[in-house]
């Protein structure tokens, strides 16, 4: 590979299973970038809920999720997650959270404090040894970075995206048939889109980038490309640390 860098921010917002995180990743390593999950900050604060005992959507469960200590890798090469210390990467994509994240992340006070957490983590990023960041989640582009420079928005018919979610599911060893990973996607579609404070909604300035028939490679071109035009990739000097 070359020596192009990102510089900057790129959102990707969009539902489950357009294959989001997957080209998140790619993109991030790709052009030796950061990269920054959300999505696993929302699941941390609502696996800090459950393990209190609490139910997700009551009032008690938002000092817990505000007061939980999440820590996120960006390093796009090992993403990590912590709670309270722990790696909770692989329990927070379990069943149990995955029902129970919608509720937690609706709670106004939670988005504002892992908002905030995510603007100083995105800043902290932009101000080290990379110059860019690759940042995926619901409302990146509306919210969290308003200003980036490239904002896409995934979207995928419901069946492609319950599809993946469920080979996701089995290869993780977590089971489960398509039907019910359907009307999984489509629930948390409905709560995600439907809740009063930020919304799933792609920003008005995103570039929609339908994913129903296109593979992994075929969305990293298409968002190489929009980045290039977007003047977000340097060519630096061949073989240029990172
Ligand atoms: O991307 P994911 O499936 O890991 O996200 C889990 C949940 O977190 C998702 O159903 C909604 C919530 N979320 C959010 O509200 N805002 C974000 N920026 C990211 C995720």
């Amino acid at each position: 590979m070359g020596a192009e860098r990102l510089r900057g921010v790129v959102a990707l917002d969009g539902p489950s299973g357009t294959g989001k995180s997957t080209v998140a990743r790619r993109l991030a390593r790709q052009l030796k970038a950061g990269y920054l999950d959300t999505g696993a900050m929302y699941r941390a604060a609502t696996l800090a809920v459950l393990r209190a005992g609490l139910d997700p959507s009551a009032a008690a469960a938002i000092p817990v999720a505000v007061g939980a200590v999440i820590e996120v890798g960006t390093d796009p090469a090992e993403p990590s997650v912590r709670l309270g210390g722990e790696d909770v990467a692989s329990e927070i994509r379990g069943e149990r959270v995955t029902s129970a994240v919608s509720a937690v992340s609706a709670h106004p006070s939670v988005r504002e404090r892992l908002v905030d957490e995510q603007r100083r983590i995105i800043g902290s990023v932009l101000a080290g040894d990379r110059h860019g960041i690759v940042v995926e989640g619901r409302d990146i582009g509306t919210v969290v970075a308003p200003d980036a420079t490239l904002k896409v928005y995934l979207t995928a018919s419901a069946e492609v995206r319950a599809n993946r979610r469920g080979s996701q599911d089995r290869r993780a060893g977590r089971g489960g048939d398509q039907a019910s990973a359907l009307v999984a996607v489509q629930r948390r579609d409905a709560l995600d889109s439907g809740r009063a404070t930020s919304p799933l909604r792609p920003a008005e300035d995103a570039v929609i980038l339908d994913t129903t028939e296109l593979d992994v490679s075929g969305v990293l071109t298409a968002l190489r490309a929009l980045a290039a035009e977007r003047g977000l990739v340097e060519h630096g000097q061949r073989g240029h640390a990172p």
